[in-house]
């Protein structure tokens, strides 16, 4: 799909924008105009790489995901001084690529609840900016657009994965799997009450490094389609391509991506 979302300016908030999918999602929304705020626990990870002078469309805020305040800081912030909108507004988008670091001894990730207590934090970022900014945000609501990065293997509707790596997903990665389903059950359990739109992104197993010219399909809700993995930066890629400033794409929708 090609990159029509170059014609609309967006302002977008990246939590995990330091590993591989957020990077991939950040460098393209940045190049391509976007104003982007990344939430950071180590900025020199993401300012070492996009020094200020050369990418005044990144704010860069350090923080942790699991910290209302910080998150609340990247969803209604004075934009970088260049860009397009200098004011101090909510952000059109978020999205949450976090995720734990798989250790192998143990066969669990070093915190099993990041995803849903990212989640959590969120949701509860989003109240306190409707709370702080309301005489800001006016009579209009703020419907915030949020794009998550969760996981085949997790699907209520069938097999989304080869048989062949049923072992992988239904014994080594259980623990990652839980933390995954209690995140999406937050994002769709509450959107229609606290009022914003989703889109959840169910990657296959994720491969680095990067391999040109892979065909990317994709299914949607009940129908995935059915694959063995794909690259970080193809699925980043794949986001921006299809998500990132794109109004009404893939809304309250789940979607499998795969090679
Ligand atoms: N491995 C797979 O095969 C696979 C398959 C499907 C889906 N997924 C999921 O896809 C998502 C993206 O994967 P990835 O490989 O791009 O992840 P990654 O490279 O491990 O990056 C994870 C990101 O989350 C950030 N993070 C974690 N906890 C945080 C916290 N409390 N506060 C702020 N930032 C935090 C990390 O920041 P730091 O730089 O500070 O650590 C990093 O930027 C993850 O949720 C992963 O579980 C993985």
């Amino acid at each position: 799909m090609s990159s029509s979302n170059t014609n609309t300016k967006k302002t977008i908030a990246f939590l995990g924008a330091s590993g591989g999918v957020g990077l991939a999602a950040l460098t393209r929304a940045m190049a391509a105009g976007h104003t982007c705020i990344a939430l950071c626990r180590t900025p020199s990870k993401l300012t070492d790489r996009f020094p200020e002078a050369q990418y005044p469309n990144l704010k860069v805020v350090q923080g942790n995901a699991h910290d209302v305040v910080a998150v609340a800081r990247c969803l209604f912030s004075p934009s970088p001084s260049t860009s397009n909108s200098p004011v101090a507004k909510p952000v059109d988008m978020v999205m949450s690529s976090i995720g734990g670091q798989f250790q192998f001894a143990k066969m669990t990730i070093d915190d099993p609840h990041v995803c849903e207590n990212g989640m959590k934090t969120l949701l509860s970022a989003i109240d306190k900016v409707r709370r702080d900014h309301a005489a800001a945000l006016g009579e209009k609501q703020w419907r915030p657009r949020i794009i998550v990065v969760s996981t085949c293997g997790i699907s209520k509707a069938g097999r989304d994965f080869p048989l062949a790596t049923l072992p992988i997903y239904k014994f080594m990665l259980k623990v990652p799997h839980v933390d995954k389903l209690a995140m999406e059950s937050l994002l769709t359990g509450a959107a229609a009450e606290k009022d914003y739109s989703y889109s959840i992104v169910r990657p296959s197993l994720l491969t680095d490094p990067a391999v040109p010219d892979r065909k990317i399909r994709v299914g949607v809700d009940e129908k995935p389609e059915v694959g063995y993995g794909i690259s970080r930066d193809d699925t980043g890629r794949w986001i921006f391509e299809n998500l990132l400033g794109i109004e009404g794409a893939y809304e309250n929708r789940v979607v499998t991506i795969t090679w």
